[in-house]
């Protein structure tokens, strides 16, 4: 949802700049743009389309500097354009502003500001904020900030300039996230971590409300009062070439890729073998508190929800306690009951997804205990949640969720052990038992990362068909879910998740011999009944990819192709099943030409409602 990125030193503004947006684009591609300061004058390029276009620009057009800030724009307000791509400038174009996030009250402002004789440029939110700051500038830019925030409504993080003070950015947040890079004699602003992570791993995580001013050699951050804070720079164990592509065509590929070593991160050293204890550090909840919950709720969005809903069927399983699945979106909606016996688990890639937040608020004011499941050190998730269990899958660039998605499902995992035996329904030996199995997962994603050919084959085969159902049941009706959401965010094709049962209520209509059907028959409990679902497709000529474990003559029968996983536990097959159908959408998004890394119309973060 946009990404900002500021620089102030004695380097070459642009270049930084321009580095940084490529490594935000992940956030927003429909126009970039950057505003450079050189001996007084302001220096603007915008570009509509993708960063490249922006420094084909900088090539013909180049500009120097040493202080500047640049955006990569996701629209929201006003259509994709070179006019509407941000930095936005005031009246005298001496002021520029970059912006992630909504102004709520941009129509009531802009009617005020140009009563007052401001000219607007623009179609978007964001241009108010320059001119209301030019509006208040009586003294400092600093001032002028203070004066003008408490007038915005919405959400949103913002950087600024001005020729007036050179060496100077200021940076706030009320929403969308934040950070200061801290460097020798420069400093950085970013919306994330990648985009600076190059130049300095010392990083002050801005909390919400939270303002910045940022020189060559210091940085200042203060209240909205005006108070200043003491901040902890924390430093960032990331290594930058995690967040590179590392010789992979795509983000995407090399995510798919990382899982094993993503799985072994996040489950090493939380797990004894010998003891059968389950290490969670951060998670600030005592264990009295863990037996006194009657059910927990999860919330979380898009691929984090299908984690989430796989998430219900460990912790119902191994600790018995009732689990409730709400979409962020919906949750605060329809005035949930939350009580205090009530535990919420929320779950977040990148812990900065406002309909999470907003649910995580609505259980917080209400009281309520939470964990939250988060791939981002320091992101606002984690800061307001009661306790934390991160996942360490490293830097998650590719706009659809992968790695993190495997690594939420190996962290619930680890939290179902540890209620599991705080509640007394598992004992040491089941622990020991259950995280023996868990181990050797990397090594059996290795093992189908092997055949990834076989995968390739069948994309060939299936990447002109128009439709896909995919199916499941029990803990591999959200892999189905998962499944399906991949192929249709990268390769743009229709494509239904439905647990296998319900397929006759209605999906069951669509089946003819064009229509492909993916469905995961490992060999679990409902084995049986997903052969039955895969005879009513047959019998409807619908054609079957079907997904199993060991010996597969049964199957052989009925199904037209066949993806065989290694075996392991019936709660741990999601882990290895979600593989192939990652990389099923993949090379169908490739062979369609699609942009793999950036699909059409979204964004890796979503910080807006
Ligand atoms: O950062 P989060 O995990 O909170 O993001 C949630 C969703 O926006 C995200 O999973 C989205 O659905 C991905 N594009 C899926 O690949």
């Amino acid at each position: 949802m946009c990404g900002i990125v500021g620089y102030v030193g004695k380097k070459q503004v642009a270049d930084i700049l321009m580095d940084g947006l490529k490594r935000l684009e992940y956030r927003g591609y429909d126009s970039a743009g950057i505003a450079v300061v050189e001996n007084g004058v302001m220096n603007v390029r915008r570009s509509l389309g993708k960063i490249r276009l922006l420094e084909e620009l900088l090539i013909k057009k180049p500009i120097k500097g040493d202080f500047g800030v640049g955006h990569t724009r996701w629209a929201t307000h006003g259509k994709p354009s070179e006019e509407n791509a941000h930095p936005h400038r005031d009246c005298t174009g001496k002021l520029v502003v970059v912006h992630n996030g909504i102004i709520e009250n941009y129509l009531e402002l802009k009617q005020e500001l140009t009563a007052k004789g401001h000219k607007f440029q623009t179609e978007t939110d964001t241009e108010i904020i320059a001119h209301l700051i030019e509006s208040n500038l009586t003294n400092s830019l600093e001032q002028a900030v203070f004066k003008s925030l408490p007038r915005l409504k919405g959400a949103y993080a913002i950087a600024l300039i001005s020729t007036e003070e050179p060496q100077r950015i200021i940076a706030a947040r009320f929403g969308p996230p934040l950070i200061i890079g801290v460097g020798n004699g420069e400093n950085f602003v970013a919306s994330d971590i990648p985009a600076i992570l190059h130049y300095t791993k010392n990083m002050i995580f801005l909390a919400d409300g939270e303002i910045a001013i940022v020189d060559q050699s210091s940085v200042v951050v203060k209240d909205v009062r005006g108070k200043k804070l003491k901040k902890e720079v924390m430093p960032i164990a990331w290594d930058p070439i995690m967040a590179e592509k590392g010789g992979y065509k795509h983000f995407m590929l090399k995510e798919i890729h990382e899982q094993p070593r993503a799985m072994r991160d996040t489950i090493y050293g939380r797990i004894s073998l010998d003891s059968g204890a389950v290490f969670l550090n951060d998670i600030r909840i005592t264990e009295k508190e863990f037996k006194s919950f009657k059910k927990i709720n999860i919330i979380a969005c898009g691929t984090s929800l299908h984690a989430g809903l796989v998430g219900k069927f460990l912790i119902e399983e191994l600790a018995r306690i009732p689990v409730e699945v709400d979409y962020g979106s919906e949750f605060r909606y329809r005035d949930p009951i939350i009580t205090r016996d009530i535990l919420h688990v929320v779950i977040s890639q990148s812990g900065e997804t406002a309909d999470t937040l907003a649910a995580l608020r609505e259980a917080k004011q209400k009281k309520s205990k939470s964990i939250a499941i988060c791939n981002v050190v320091g992101s606002m998730l984690t800061r307001e949640a009661t306790g934390t269990i991160y996942t360490h899958a490293g830097p998650e660039i590719g706009v659809a969720s992968t790695k993190a998605f495997i690594s939420q499902i190996a962290a619930q995992y680890l939290l179902a052990l540890y209620l599991g035996k705080v509640r007394g329904h598992l004992t040491e030996k089941d622990v020991r038992a259950h995280g023996k199995q868990l181990m050797r997962i990397p090594a059996k994603m290795e093992e189908l990362l092997r055949r990834e050919g076989e995968i390739e084959e069948l994309a060939k085969r299936f990447y002109t068909s128009k439709d896909f159902l995919f199916l499941g049941r029990g803990i591999n009706y959200p892999i189905a879910l998962e499944g399906a959401l991949k192929l249709k965010e990268i390769s743009y094709i229709h494509a239904e998740g439905y647990p296998a049962g319900e397929m006759k209520h209605g999906p069951i209509a669509l089946i003819d011999e064009n229509f492909p059907v993916v469905a995961v028959a490992v060999k679990d409990r409902v084995y049986e009944k997903i052969l039955s679902n895969i005879e009513e497709v047959k019998a409807r000529s619908g054609i079957v990819i079907a997904l199993t474990n060991g010996e597969s003559s049964e199957l052989e029968k009925r199904a037209d192709h066949i993806i065989q996983i290694p075996e392991t536990l019936d709660l741990l097959n999601p882990l290895l099943l979600i593989i192939p159908l990652q990389l099923l959408a993949y090379y169908i998004a490739l062979k369609l030409g699609c942009d793999v890394d950036q699909p059409r119309n979204l964004a890796k973060s979503v910080t807006v409602e």
